[in-house]
């Protein structure tokens, strides 16, 4: 059909509705879904009643997180049913490739589920899924299409303030398999850009106005698209225009002193580790396949402050991981008031399928879990505002 002037008119645009949860990589996988998406003639709305097709980017890190997303997304297919709206509901990332059909069954008004590496093929099918009357599963993907890195990420420039950080996305998966994660299930195996496509997706994304930077990585530290990690981060710090560089996440295993050495060497580089410990005990360290002892995350952490003055340090904490008792507790405790970390993210384990700790008794019991939660959150909040400076 065209008009008038001649321009093809298509028939009206689809309206999509993207939420996302969970990490900043599932951020910048629904920036670049809704950036192939427009250049697909879809438009992408701010409120999902006016959407025809509403996606839910997802997060399989716990449990909790899990519940939430059915119930608000059944929510809302419900009201959509009782106004007589015919919509798409699809069920997008991690979540979406945990459950994989399955999700039909847990979620009946589901029409779409979409694993976190076929995002492209998902844009590929767009129209087809809003008109079809059928129900469309895309997952089990070990990686993602090249295409979708090169005709979506490179040409994607976030929406947001741009004094807000652009995420980059550097490497991909995990291989790590920490006995509690279900993300090396869900994203798969770990692979990295080549340097030369990031270089030139943030030299694309500074000409076109950005300024702030975050490289990510589930593991970024096991980079290896034709450089290690620091030198990457050295290279992108070189580039003119970035005038603010930081990343995530970072594991203690791999993070060595070359990547402090390259963190204090460069005006824009951000003084910001996020360098998750977990627990302070051993024995549950090595329960949880972390690869480090408590020591051994010490000297990291010496290292770190040592080379790079006033550096900001955070991390991930634990608790009630099987077979955790009261003294691994009061370890982990203890290290809190040892490190004094700026700020410390703490979580109640959640066992989580296909994860070896899953086969493990979940034996500390909630309410136990929930006491050793709040007291690691009251320790933390007052050991970060001793912190913080007073100025
Ligand atoms: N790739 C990152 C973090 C992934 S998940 C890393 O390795 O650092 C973010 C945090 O969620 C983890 O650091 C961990 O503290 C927490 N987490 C992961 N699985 C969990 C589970 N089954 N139960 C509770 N917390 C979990
Ligand atoms: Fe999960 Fe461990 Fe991989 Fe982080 S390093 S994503 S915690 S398996
Ligand atoms: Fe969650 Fe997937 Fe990120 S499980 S933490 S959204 S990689």
């Amino acid at each position: 059909m065209f008009c008038e002037e001649g321009v093809p008119v298509d028939t009206m645009p689809t309206k999509v509705y993207i939420r996302t949860f969970g990490c900043q990589m599932n951020k910048r996988d629904s920036e670049i879904l809704a950036g192939a998406l427009r250049r697909r003639g879809a438009e992408l709305v701010d409120d999902w009643e006016d959407a025809d097709v509403v996606l839910f980017n997802t997060c399989a890190v716990r449990k909790h997180a899990e519940d939430r997303v059915f119930s608000i997304l059944g929510l809302l297919a419900k009201s959509a049913r009782s106004r007589g709206q015919r919509k798409v509901f699809g069920l997008l990332g991690c979540m979406a490739e945990e459950w994989k059909g399955d999700a039909f069954k847990k979620a009946p008004y589901l029409d779409l589920v979409c694993g976190p590496n076929d995002l492209y093929t998902l844009v590929e099918h767009l129209e087809d899924i809003v008109s079809a009357k059928r129900r469309w599963a895309f997952v089990g993907g070990e990686r993602r299409s090249d295409e979708f890195y090169s005709r979506g990420a490179y040409f994607t420039v976030p929406t947001g303030e741009s004094t807000e950080p652009t995420f980059v996305i550097v490497m991909e998966g995990c291989d790590n398999f920490c006995s509690y994660c279900i993300v090396p299930y869900v994203r798969g195996r770990e692979r990295s850009r080549p340097w030369r496509d990031v270089v030139e997706e943030v030299r694309m994304l500074v000409s076109a106005g950005r300024f702030s930077f975050m490289l990510l990585g589930q593991n970024v530290n096991s980079y290896a698209g034709g450089m290690d990690f620091p030198d990457l981060l050295d290279r992108v710090a070189r580039i003119e225009g970035v005038r603010e560089l930081s990343f995530a996440t970072s594991h203690p295993k791999d993070a060595h002193r070359r990547l402090f050495e390259v963190m204090a060497s460069h005006e824009n580089i951000r003084p910001y580790l996020h360098l998750p410990m977990q627990s302070g005990s051993d024995r549950i360290l090595r329960a949880m396949n972390r690869g480090y002892t408590y020591e051994e995350y010490l000297e990291k952490i010496a290292t770190y402050r040592a080379l790079v003055p006033n550096g900001y340090l955070s991390t991930d904490i634990i608790v009630g991981f099987p077979g955790e008792t009261e003294e691994d507790f009061l370890k982990t405790r203890r290290a809190l008031e040892e490190i004094r970390f700026d700020n410390a993210y703490i979580f109640k384990y959640s066992p989580r399928p296909f994860t070896k700790a899953s086969s493990l008794k979940d034996d500390v019991p909630l309410k136990e879990k929930e006491r050793r939660h709040q007291e690691l959150l009251t320790l933390q909040k007052r050991l970060s505002a001793a912190r913080r400076p007073s100025n």
